[in-house]
């Protein structure tokens, strides 16, 4: 079953490297910014993929209102910056204030984020969780919201998505009671429950939907719950229908070549030999494709998720794309909108206010 956008708060995105999870994090956050909807999105890897797809200045640890949706929506974004993360994490649990910039300055911050590699995802998730966690009167930073109705995070790519989904779990383990102990409880609750959905972003070629395949069987392992697999980049028949029709008959061998290359060279084309040839090759290579990503979305489909299709778009990513991929999420998350549900206001050159 698709999501029910009231009940999930917390919006996992994964998937292959360079499948478009930045993008389709992005499209998620802006098709669950309407209807007076606070959402916040959220990366953890600090690359400000983020600022470079919503065509903002670089984000930063605190969030910052990117965009404004219908109805008083409001789109807020953040960079979780582990460094960050832990000063803030022993302010609160340990009210190390001063002392934290002595850590710092002693090397033990840098050895918490950079080098014990499984702290660093402890303090990256705790900020997320942080924020999933805000209701109005508690303490948040100055000029920023009380609270979320959902939080998207462009999470780590499918081969690590698991064990940073799983981390806390070891920490619960570690520090048998207290503060720790018991806020990493709340967040492998919180990642286990029907409030979380681990989205798996894909494209239709063998690598990804392997890698997408695998995933969904670790997640799954795992007890964290799987959304959807959102199949991006997916190539409408490239030909209109006609021509289609055409080069696969080409490719199948039902229309004889010399007569192509006839009537090639009845149009006045060099070489018609030459040209029918490469068309032929052309059709094959097209039909190859199309039969490939049937096999590969026949493999997609025995998951038992529902699958979303997310056009390639020609002209790249701008504001209007991600409006009208988001249209196409949102239709999947919530098939009846209100009609005047209307779209974000992406402003032009940067959405920094
Ligand atoms: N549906 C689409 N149509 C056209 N271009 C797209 C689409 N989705 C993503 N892209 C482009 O593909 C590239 C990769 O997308 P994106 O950065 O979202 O992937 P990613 O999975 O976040 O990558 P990384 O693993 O590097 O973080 C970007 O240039 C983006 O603009
Ligand atoms: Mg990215």
């Amino acid at each position: 079953m698709t999501p029910s956008p009231d009940r999930v708060r917390l919006h996992v995105v994964t998937g292959k490297g360079g499948s478009g999870k930045t993008t389709v994090a992005t499209a998620l956050a802006m098709a669950l910014a309407r209807d007076g909807r606070t959402v916040l999105l959220v990366e953890v890897e600090e690359r400000q993929g983020l600022a470079q797809t919503l065509d903002t200045p670089p984000l930063g640890p605190v969030e910052r209102r990117v965009a404004d949706g219908p109805g008083g929506a409001a789109l807020w974004a953040l960079s979780v910056e582990a460094r960050a993360s832990l000063l803030e994490y022993l302010q609160q649990f340990y009210r190390l204030g001063r002392a934290g910039s002595v850590l710092e300055k002693v090397g033990a911050i840098d050895f918490a984020t950079t080098i014990a590699p499984g702290v660093r995802d402890v303090l990256l998730i705790g900020k997320v969780f942080e924020a999933t966690r805000r209701t109005s009167g508690r303490p948040h930073p100055k000029g920023t919201p009380e609270h979320y109705d959902a939080i998207v995070l462009d999470a780590p790519p499918t081969g690590r998505i698991t064990r940073f989904l799983s981390v806390n779990e070891q920490v619960a383990d570690l520090a048998k009671a207290g503060p720790i102990h018991s806020q990493a409880g709340a967040i492998t609750t919180l990642l286990h429950s029907d409030q979380t959905r681990v989205h798996v972003v894909t494209l239709l070629e063998e690598m990804p939907v392997q890698e997408t395949v695998d995933a969904v069987a670790e997640l799954r392992e795992a007890g964290l719950p799987v959304g959807a697999v959102v199949v991006n980049q997916a190539r409408a028949a490239l030909l209109d229908e006609p021509d289609e029709v055409a080069l696969l008959a080409l490719a199948d061998g039902t229309i004889d070549v010399p007569a192509v290359a006839d009537a090639v060279g009845s149009v006045g084309i060099d070489d018609p030999q030459r040209v029918a040839g490469s068309l032929l090759d052309t059709a094959r290579g097209y039909r190859d494709r199309l039969d490939l990503e049937a096999a590969q979305y026949d493999l997609l489909e025995q998951l038992g998720l529902p699958l979303v299709l997310l056009p390639l778009l020609p002209d790249g990513i701008d504001g209007g794309a991600l409006a009208e991929l988001a249209d196409l999420l949102a239709e999947e998350l919530d098939p009846e909108p209100d009609e005047d549900a209307g779209q974000l206001d992406l402003p032009e050159n940067g959405l920094a206010r």
